[in-house]
């Protein structure tokens, strides 16, 4: 066994990529795998051989569309029935099914139709980044911060924490993405003067917008908001739906049924997305689209605003939000940041710019490593791994949604309200509805709305206080306390005070949600998964080696068949027969599809036609 590294590394988890950075020599590196990418696409493709993460996945999404699977951080910590996640359904290739409330993701693999739930995809995309850390660290990794989108409910981040437990990580702390961008940026402009900064981070899938007041080492975050369902892929999204039409309107042809010719669309959409970030005008071309037919249009700048209008004005609602809830009017805030890589987008920049008076903006050189590297941070100081100039840094983070309870009426009865400091306790008082009522059950919800609670928060769960002495209703006095810890991960009890009988949770009955038990079950069939990637591995290793081995016969074989000692006794047909052999064997040594055992076959058969002609 490996010696076990005593830090811990960080792990940014995008919606599209993810990264992992370590903290050596006193800063920040982020690691890179063994091409030299700083980062991984957040990809899991199932195969009839084995498994791929990461890059070798995305690679080959269009060849088998409807086992590749992304976004699972999109699903992860949501109910099927979310609008979000029906919509975001209609759209991918791979099928999403119910079970008991959650969502799993289905595909073949091996060549048995398996479900997963979008933990243990996260879990895979994880594992992926703890190999690559441990590959440069040269020993095993248990400890990780990962990094989640300030807005998360506390489903999302549980789910998320999950996902890292069954990776094998002890998830030490989570980490909001913006918190984690401020600390980045405010340790390279470390002043004692006290400066208010937004940190406006828009990436594949989020927004997230945090305001941080930011006074030499302490950075303390003083509200939060965002949209936890919007980013580069719903503009990718709106671009494929454009091009889609074109192609529908062109040639009457409609590509909605084919997962490939969708995935070759889409990442021409990415990519033209991209292009027109620095350019006015580009094409987009994908050759035999569908049914042998090429597609090839261009598109403006202006033009792709526009498709994208309605979502980019919503980008503003978040930042005046946090402004008013941190009571900090726009002409105080000093520094604008951008953060993520959809935030590379002008018009992005023109809208947040254009709230702010027009101002200059703070663009960073790379933006979308600014949260890896201030988790980084977070995660050398939580470790005792500090420097000079990151000893004195504090992380001070918010709650981005009100928890409670609620009541009769369904009221929402606020226990913490948003943007409380965390870890933070507090208790409320509530009490019986019923003469002589001796249990009673608490529902908990997230959320901003006070009216039709049920309907309009997030519910997260409940949890049953058994055991209350029979009083009269509105007597029993029953303390309700919600402890929310460093990651934003809530823990709720009740206690009734003359009996002292006390109720608490982990929130049971809630969907989305692993029990430990299942967590178990998924640790150990990680375990197995790597056990098979080892084995298809192996397989492919043996299949290169049989593959190696004939081509050095064939061009050994050739060499002597050649040579002028056989050649002058070796008679015409013999010659001609060990010849078709060879051509035979080249032929499908150059075929993807040649088995192991064919190598083997095929070598032997060479042998065999050599030893009828009589050379040994
Ligand atoms: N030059 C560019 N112009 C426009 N968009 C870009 C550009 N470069 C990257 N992007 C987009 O940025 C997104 C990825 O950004 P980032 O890596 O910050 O997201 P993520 O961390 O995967 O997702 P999230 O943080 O939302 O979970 C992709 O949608 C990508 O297409
Ligand atoms: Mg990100």
């Amino acid at each position: 066994m490996k010696e076990v590294f005593d830090g811990a590394i960080a792990i940014d988890l995008g919606t599209t990529s993810s990264s992992v950075g370590v903290w050596k020599d006193g800063r920040v590196e982020i690691i890179a795998d063994e091409q030299g990418n700083r980062s991984t696409p957040s990809y899991v493709a199932f195969l009839a051989e084995g498994r791929l993460i990461g890059d070798a996945a995305k690679k080959q999404a269009a060849m088998n569309p409807r086992n590749t699977i992304f976004d699972a951080k999109r699903l992860i910590g949501r109910r099927y029935t979310d609008p979000d996640v029906q919509r975001d359904m209609a759209r991918w290739p791979f099928a999403v099914v119910e079970k008991e409330g959650s969502p799993l993701i289905k595909a073949t693999y091996l060549g048995v139709e398996e479900t997963f739930t979008p933990q243990e995809i996260s879990s895979m995309v994880l594992s992926r980044m703890k190999e690559i850390a441990e590959a440069k660290l040269g020993k095993t990794v248990k400890k990780a911060v990962i990094t989640v989108p300030a807005h998360f409910n506390d489903s999302q981040r549980s789910a998320t924490q999950d996902a890292g437990t069954i990776a094998g990580l002890h998830v030490i702390q989570l980490i909001n993405e913006p918190t984690a961008a401020a600390a980045a940026y405010g340790l390279d402009r470390k002043s004692n003067l006290e400066k208010n900064v937004v940190i406006f981070d828009l990436g594949g899938g989020t927004l997230d917008v945090s305001l941080v007041n930011m006074k030499g080492g302490v950075f303390a975050v003083k509200a939060t908001a965002g949209d936890p369902h919007l980013g580069g892929e719903d503009f990718d999204n709106a671009l494929l739906e454009h091009f889609k039409n074109e192609f529908k309107r062109k040639h009457k042809l409609d590509i909605s049924q084919d997962p490939r010719a969708l995935r070759r669309l889409r990442d021409a959409c990415e990519r033209a997305k991209c292009t027109l970030s620095s350019v006015s005008q580009t094409t987009v071309e994908v050759g035999s689209l569908f049914d042998g037919v090429d597609f090839s249009d261009s598109i403006s700048r202006d033009r792709f605003e526009e498709i994208n209008a309605t979502l980019f004005n919503s980008i503003l609602e978040p930042v005046k939000r946090v402004l008013s809830d941190a009571k900090i009017p726009h002409e105080k805030v000093d520094d604008i940041v951008l953060v993520g890589g959809s935030t590379r987008i002008p018009k992005i920049q023109s809208v947040v710019s254009g709230y702010f008076g027009g101002r200059q903006l703070n663009k960073l050189d790379n933006p979308d490593e600014a949260v890896i590297s201030g988790a980084t941070i977070q995660a050398s100081i939580l470790t005792g791994h500090t420097s000079e100039t990151t000893q004195d840094i504090v992380l001070l983070d918010v709650t981005p949604l009100s928890l409670g309870v609620a009541l009769v009426g369904d009221i929402f009865g606020i226990v913490i309200p948003r943007n409380t400091p965390i870890p933070t306790t507090n208790s409320e008082v509530y009490t019986t509805v019923e003469d002589n009522q001796t249990e009673v059950l608490f529902s908990v919800y997230q959320g901003e709305r006070i009216v039709e609670c049920s309907k309009n928060n997030h519910y997260l769960g409940e949890f049953l206080l058994t055991g209350v002495p029979p009083m009269p209703r509105h007597q029993p006095q029953l303390d309700t306390t919600f402890d929310i810890d460093a990651s934003g991960l809530l823990k709720a009890s009740a206690r009734e005070r003359t009996s002292g009988r006390r109720a608490s949770v982990t929130i049971t009955n809630s969907v989305g949600r692993l029990s430990a038990a299942e967590v178990d079950r998924m640790m150990k069939d990680a375990e197995r998964f790597k056990r098979d990637d080892k084995a298809s591995e192996a397989r492919q290793r043996a299949k290169m080696d049989a593959k190696y081995d004939l081509k050095s016969y064939i061009g050994q074989v050739k060499g002597r068949i050649a040579s002028p000692q056989i050649g002058m006794w070796l008679s015409r047909t013999a010659m001609e027969r060990i010849e078709a052999k060879l051509a035979h064997a080249l032929e499908k040594v150059e075929n993807e599809d040649t088995t192991t055992d064919e190598f083997r076959k095929l070598q032997l058969d060479i042998t065999q036609a050599l030893q009828e002609a009589g050379i040994r």
